[in-house]
């Protein structure tokens, strides 16, 4: 029952794949979901409405000018009262009206006020989809952010034509709707983690700063995966130009030292993954107004102090968190370097990076870790940094199971 609770809106459009289109509604409904169905003129050919009302238990739409639906739901309002849009069967014409932005009935207005995530099933006979018409209109919905499922290759009902174009099964529909809808385990429900991201800026002067050049990418995917295994997530994160990760509370900051006291703000926590690269001087004395360049004059001495060590504290911290994460950017000595962190930091897994330059990782989209734990080294491959973050959370979760 993982679609629990979840509110699907099924646009059917015409073709003989309606029919797959009532067992779809079971599966849907048979996972937790309700569903709104709504049906063009084309697919009240092909199975009636009354069926369709029957299996989803819910009234069927058809009508875009119908007086008593519009004053009942109205069609910004379907569009809008759902978790998801899922079209099965899509028509070729559906599609096209889609691309286009066309709105001249009931189903496609709705697919142009929408505001959320839409899933579609083409069905079309194969010659259809794979006209350059149905391929440009195809690439234009998957540039918009719609979402496809199929269509597979077979034999087509109708005609016997072999070729892509039939519906994918309602049962991998339901699949796909649920991956859409990320209503998979939450096994870090009800578990509170802080996750520090990025660089820190230390400020010389009002104008130039002391930086690193961390991006953020894995420190935010980490928060992000920690979110949608259900955890709540504070996410500290220094001065980054990628966007907020969904569904995670961001505090930003700038300083190693506003750091430090973000992270201690948001605890207790149960899980705490620090990830930031934290500059590890700041200078002692910064300037309050811009230094100036004095003709003749020696450049001004750069005199640097420590910066607090925000994992350490926290690996010693009376509130330590249950589970402590740190991560360990190194150019030499990566295991051991990383092995004396462990200990030294008071944390539970140090996950060590070479980030020499020509590895391209600090900044970069990939990385290769050694996740360093109290009883052993685990070498995992090299794979994007969303992927590290996947595998990351699993095992953080297998920690709380
Ligand atoms: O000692 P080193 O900087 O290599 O340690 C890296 C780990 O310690 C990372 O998890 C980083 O976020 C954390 N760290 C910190 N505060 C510092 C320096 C590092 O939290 N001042």
């Amino acid at each position: 029952m993982t679609l629990q609770g979840k509110r699907i809106l099924l646009i059917i459009s015409g073709g003989i794949a309606a029919y797959k289109s009532l067992d779809l509604i079971r599966r849907l409904r048979e996972r937790g979901a309700s569903v709104r169905p709504v049906m063009t003129a084309g697919a009240q050919a092909f199975v009636t409405p009354l069926a369709v009302g029957a299996l989803s238990a819910d009234k069927v739409f058809t009508e875009l000018f119908s007086r008593e639906d519009e004053q009942d739901v109205g069609h910004i309002r379907l569009a809008r009262d759902c978790d998801l849009i899922v079209i099965a069967p899509a028509t070729a014409d559906l599609m096209a009206k889609m691309a286009h932005g066309l709105a001249d009935d009931l189903a496609s207005t709705i697919l142009l006020a929408t505001d959320k995530p839409v899933l579609v099933a083409p069905a079309m006979n194969p010659k259809m989809w794979s006209h350059p018409a149905t391929r440009r209109n195809h690439a234009t919905l998957l540039a918009d952010g719609i979402r496809f499922i199929g269509p597979a290759a077979g034999e087509m009902a109708e005609s016997g034509e072999k070729g892509e174009g039939r519906m994918a099964e309602p049962l991998q529909i339901a699949a796909a709707a649920d991956a859409l809808l990320d209503a998979g385990p939450k096994p870090l429900a009800g578990k509170k983690a802080i996750v520090t991201s990025g660089p820190t800026h230390e400020p010389i002067d009002p104008v130039r700063y002391i930086a690193n050049r961390s991006s953020g990418k894995q420190g935010h995917a980490i928060a992000a995966e920690l979110a949608r295994l259900g955890a709540d997530v504070t996410l500290v994160s220094g001065p980054v130009t990628i966007s907020d990760p969904k569904g995670v509370t961001v505090v930003r900051v700038e300083r190693a030292e506003e750091m430090r006291d973000a992270v201690i703000a948001a605890l207790p926590a149960d899980i705490a993954v620090m990830v930031a690269a934290v500059a590890d001087w700041r200078v002692a004395a910064a300037s309050g107004n811009k230094i100036k360049k004095q003709p003749g004059e020696a450049p001004p001495p750069l005199l640097l102090t420590e910066n607090p060590d925000i994992l350490k504290t926290i690996g010693h911290h009376a509130k330590r968190p249950k589970l402590v994460v740190g991560f360990a950017a190194e150019t030499q000595n990566v295991a051991e370097n990383g092995r004396s962190k462990l200990e030294r930091k008071g944390a539970d897994y140090i996950v060590a990076n070479d980030v020499s330059p020509h590895t391209g990782i600090m900044g970069g989209d990939r990385n290769t870790v050694k996740v360093i734990g109290k009883s052993g080294d685990e070498d995992w491959p090299d794979m994007d940094k969303q992927a590290v973050a996947e595998r990351l959370g699993r095992l953080i979760a297998s920690h709380f199971s």
